[in-house]
């Protein structure tokens, strides 16, 4: 049943794939000093519980595996995304993969972390990923994918 809204029709619900790679699943035991104890479904809990807020809905998915990376962000806009937050984990070091996957997928994608890379270790310092995505959101632990994605709805409604 539709319900009736004052003020017109109900605005498109926009559609965000959250995008999780390798060892994010071991969120909350994983180097708790620098990840918190946050697990990725507590994660998914507050994108989700943000994105109603801001009326739009989110699909989480997280492997451990690039291929599965590459094809979910490759197909994003045909599975019916807007946009795209990824935690590329590891990846977003080494693979050019990702980088081009985000290239060909013609929709938005956000890149987040839970640390600051760019304070940690030499070899984190560089993002693959960084030159294809329209932003990048550091640091703030769970609340990166959160801002990351409220960044990314409102850069689609103004678009
Ligand atoms: C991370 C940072 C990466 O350098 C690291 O390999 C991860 C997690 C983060 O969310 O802070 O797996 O993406």
């Amino acid at each position: 049943m539709q319900r009736a809204r004052q003020g017109g029709p109900a605005p498109d619900v926009l559609r965000v794939a959250v995008i999780s790679g390798p060892n994010l699943d071991r969120l909350g035991t994983r180097e708790p000093a620098i990840y918190g104890t946050a697990t990725l479904d507590d994660v998914h809990r507050m994108v989700a519980e943000a994105a109603r807020a801001e009326g739009a809905e989110v699909v989480c998915r997280q492997s451990n595996h690039e291929g599965d990376l590459v094809s979910w962000i490759g197909r994003a806009r045909e599975d019916g995304f807007a946009g795209v937050v990824l935690n590329a984990g590891a990846y977003t070091h080494t693979s050019i993969a990702l980088l081009d996957a985000i290239k060909a997928s013609g929709v938005p994608v956000v890149e987040v972390h839970l640390s600051n890379p760019e304070a940690r270790e030499p070899f984190r310092r560089r993002s693959r990923i960084a030159p294809a995505c329209i932003a990048k959101v550091s640091g703030f632990g769970p609340r990166s994918y959160v801002l990351g994605l409220v960044g990314l709805v409102e850069h689609l409604r103004r678009a």
